[in-house]
């Protein structure tokens, strides 16, 4: 469905020697000095000194987000060159620490610049060790950067692809090195997992409904060689599922529970799993409690969680761990109508808890309590990490590109943290302050749904413990990354993807 760029080949060849549409330089501003160093100097020298005459005459410096594009003109194999500025030489020290992003970012602005043919990028110099994470970021990037969503556009209005192919230019032992390929191999599962995520998020929400987001999750995990299961509102209603039926009760969309499930063969597979939740409200009107137009507008993308869990699975699949991990959602739409939930309604969980619904545009936690209590009961997990758009709250906290990250002190919310940092993904914690649990306390049920206003992303947190109990657990809140407000780096406008790296990466590290 997604335009993402075709394939995905490794060159130990001298970058300026590659035929290219488009060949993206990375350079640090020591390479610009004097007579130019690297793959500056080889292209200057091609070009008989055009290239550092144009970057004096720009006053390209190299600094971090400059950019100058130049056309060759037949002077070198590739027709157009970009150099992206990446900063003084001494900063790449610090980027394997954060999974390579600041090569993500140039890729990716490379890949929106392209105009198809082949795209180039050159990888900066770098130690050794640092070349497969940065050719995984460089991939990433540019496959990213490459995305586009034109299902709704019609056949004029389409823009032709970033680029037909990719090619990253690394030195040549490098490019026989199988840590390297295996790095681009990793790197162009992920952008394609974290493409399908994006999709599902950009389709709008008549299409993109609980049975589909089912659909496009049974046939994924197809594809991948994952379990899958799927059942309705008749099995939803035999677990008692009181919360999620609640919510689910004024859409004419029959609800759906979802779990993919990876199970490594023998003896590994009987090992305590890993369990990813996501927040799969396919449409969230805000119910009786209805939003205001201009907040409803972005709310098909209320399931990105789902979206994100199910995406990081296809990767799963690949990367074979040695213990089970399972990806479950409970699909629905919050929407107002003549059965639907009221404020003031009392609901009856999955676990026998009670909740006071007082606002039913809290519709998230009321789900994923649900699915949340019914995964620890059913798997009893080493590790639960639940993804949600749960609250404006959050995005008024940490901003637009920052995911809060919340759970008790404890290994699975440092694996969290340490993850995002890998992946390149933003990643901020708040604390789960307890007093803020009076609030939830109700005079007619064991709890409400809302709180007051202050403290919301936390208080939606403790909300959700109480459905989770002693399970380790992490909670990220995800309304602000999920969605891109305008188009940075390799993130264009729209659904993100946001959190299948952050995933994919907690997997990865993690020990049974
Ligand atoms: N899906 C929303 C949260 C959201 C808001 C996601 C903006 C993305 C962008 C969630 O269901 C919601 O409506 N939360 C309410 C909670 C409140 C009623 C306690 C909110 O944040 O206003
Ligand atoms: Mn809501
Ligand atoms: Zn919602």
């Amino acid at each position: 469905m997604a335009k993402t760029g075709g394939a995905v080949t490794l060159s130990g060849a001298a970058a300026p020697g590659i035929e290219a549409r488009l060949l993206a330089l990375p350079v640090h501003q020591e390479a610009l000095r004097g007579r130019g160093a690297g793959h500056v100097r080889a292209l200057d020298a091609l070009l008989g000194g055009h290239l550092l005459a144009a970057v004096r005459a720009e006053q390209f410096e190299g600094k971090v987000g400059q950019q100058l594009s130049l056309a060759t003109l037949g002077r070198a194999r590739a027709e157009r060159v970009v150099l992206l500025g990446m900063g003084p030489a001494s900063t790449a020290a610090g980027w394997g620490a954060e999974g390579f992003e600041p090569l993500r970012l140039a890729a990716g602005k490379a890949a929106r610049a392209g105009r198809g043919g082949r795209l180039v990028v050159a990888l900066p110099e770098l130690p050794a060790a640092d070349l497969p994470g940065a050719a995984r970021a460089v991939v990433e990037g540019a496959l990213l950067g490459a995305y586009r969503f034109d299902r709704y556009r019609s056949e004029k209005k389409r823009k032709e692809a970033a680029f037909d192919a990719l090619t990253v230019a690394v030195p040549a032992a490098a490019a026989r090195a199988a840590a390297v390929q295996e790095a681009v191999a990793l790197g162009e599962a992920t952008a394609a997992a974290v493409a399908w995520a994006r999709d599902m998020v950009n389709l709008g929400p008549a299409e993109c409904t609980p049975s589909l987001l089912a659909d496009a999750a049974a046939s994924l995990a197809r594809r991948a060689g994952l379990r899958c299961s799927v059942l309705g509102p008749k099995q939803i209603q035999a677990l008692g599922m009181g919360l999620f039926l609640g919510v689910t009760r004024g859409s004419a969309e029959p609800p759906r529970l979802v779990t993919l499930s990876w199970i490594p063969p023998g003896a590994a597979g009987k090992r305590r799993p890993l369990v990813l939740v996501g927040k799969a409200v396919t449409f969230d009107s805000g119910g009786l409690s209805l939003k205001p137009t201009d907040s409803m507008v972005t709310m098909h993308g209320d399931m990105a969680g789902s979206a994100a869990v199910a995406a990081a699975m296809q990767v799963v699949a690949r990367l074979e761990p040695d213990f089970p991990v399972h990806a479950v959602f409970g699909a629905c739409e919050n929407m107002p109508g003549g059965r639907a939930y009221k404020p003031s309604d009392i609901l009856t969980a999955f676990d026998g808890q009670t909740v006071e619904i007082t606002n039913t545009d809290a519709e998230g936690r009321l789900v994923l309590g649900d699915v949340l209590a019914w995964a620890a009961r059913t798997w009893k997990p080493a590790a639960m990490v639940d993804v949600a758009t749960l609250t404006g709250a959050c995005m008024v906290a940490l901003g637009w590109t920052t995911a809060g990250v919340m759970g008790p002190d404890g290994p699975v919310v440092e694996h969290v943290l340490a993850a995002a940092r890998r992946a390149g993904e933003e990643a901020w914690r708040l604390p789960l302050t307890e007093s803020l649990e009076e609030n939830l306390k109700s005079d007619r049920a064991d709890m409400k749904n809302t709180g007051d206003r202050m403290g919301g992303a936390m208080a939606a947190a403790l909300f959700l413990k109480k459905f989770v109990k002693d399970t380790p657990w992490a909670h990220l809140d995800i309304a602000g990354p999920s969605h891109a407000q305008k188009e940075r780096g390799y993130v264009p406008k729209g659904g993100t993807g946001y959190a299948v790296r952050t995933l994919v990466e907690f997997v990865r590290g993690w020990k049974a």
